[in-house]
């Protein structure tokens, strides 16, 4: 096993030398893993074309390790065996890191590729291609398409999105506390209640009454999941708390007959989220049904 200073010598001395041992002990992984672990910062003149035959290591963590290389080469060379290895590789964390790799080039004709990352089915491959696109917040297609993720299922995504693009952190509140908003009087809206709120400014609102879909008791309801409706009222509650003053209300009707045979913690989960913030507004549960539940 070569010790991290050799590794370090012959990075720096000669590079093939370090690729022609690697593929000697090809099938001993840990001796691989040792050298790439090692490798360290990776000067520009790096002749990184042996690490390329590792991308079809049979072992997910070697295949990291590649990715995180080639990734410190910052060399565009390598872009489609990334893009490839981002698309199809079956490992998440190699996904994810080959994004990273991507992501880390800053180069605008690769926005396109972090685009068509934001619909991988791992939320953390998707918060990997945001990270990457937040370099040109700003550009209006990018913002267009990253707030949009406002709605998307997964509370970690949503929380990244909502931080960048609808924080609540450091505004400042125009109005006097008793008063409206004149363009929110009279008003009856229909539209998507999120994709609503959105437009609606921070701490603007004194009352929201609402009675939200059912899971699955009427044809409406559309989730795919439990947790995934749960994900959704998430997202609303967490907007009508940035649109409510300070110290003003929230009614909710709702039920905790959602499933059959559902236990009052499923109503509590619910319930708990929303009041993890709601500390100097007021969240009142009012039920529809003999298992009701005040919280004031
Ligand atoms: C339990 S019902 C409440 C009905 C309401 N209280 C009324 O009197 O019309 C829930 C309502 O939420 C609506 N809804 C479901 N998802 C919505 C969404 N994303 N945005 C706005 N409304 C939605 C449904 O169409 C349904 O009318």
């Amino acid at each position: 096993m070569l010790t991290r200073e050799e590794i370090q010598d012959l990075k720096r001395t000669d590079t093939s030398i370090l690729g022609s041992l690697v593929k000697e002990h090809k099938s001993n992984g840990s001796y691989v893993i040792n050298v790439l672990e090692n490798l360290g910062r990776l000067p520009k003149q790096f002749d990184g074309s042996w690490l390329v035959d590792l991308l079809s290591s049979e072992n997910e963590g070697i295949r990291f390790l590649v990715v995180k290389n080639m990734g410190k080469l910052s060399n565009e060379s390598y872009l489609p065996l990334l893009s490839k290895v981002a698309k199809d590789d079956t490992d998440t964390n190699v996904r994810r890191e080959a994004v990273s790799a991507i992501g880390r080039m800053r180069k605008s004709n690769l926005k396109q590729i972090l685009f068509d990352k934001l619909k991988d089915a791992d939320p953390k491959v998707v918060c990997q291609a945001i990270r990457g696109l937040l370099v040109f917040k700003g550009e209006v297609e990018v913002d267009e398409r990253l707030k949009q993720l406002i709605n998307h299922q997964n509370e970690m995504v949503v929380a990244v999105i909502r931080k960048e693009f609808f924080a609540t952190g450091n505004i400042k509140i125009e109005q006097a506390h008793t008063e409206s908003y004149n363009y929110l009087k009279n008003v009856a809206v229909h539209g998507d209640t999120i994709e609503t709120m959105n437009l609606l400014k921070d701490e603007s609102i004194h009352l929201t009454f609402t009675s939200p879909p059912y899971y699955n008791a009427r044809d409406y309801s559309i989730y795919p999941s439990y947790k995934c409706y749960l994900e959704f009222l998430r997202n609303v509650f967490n907007e009508v708390y940035r649109i409510t003053k300070e110290g003003r209300f929230l009614v909710l009707n709702t039920s905790p007959v959602i499933v059959p045979r559902v236990s009052r913690s499923q109503l509590i989960f619910l319930s708990e989220s929303l009041m993890q913030n709601w500390k100097t507004k007021t969240f009142l549960a009012i039920g529809i049904n003999p298992f009701f539940l005040i919280l004031i």
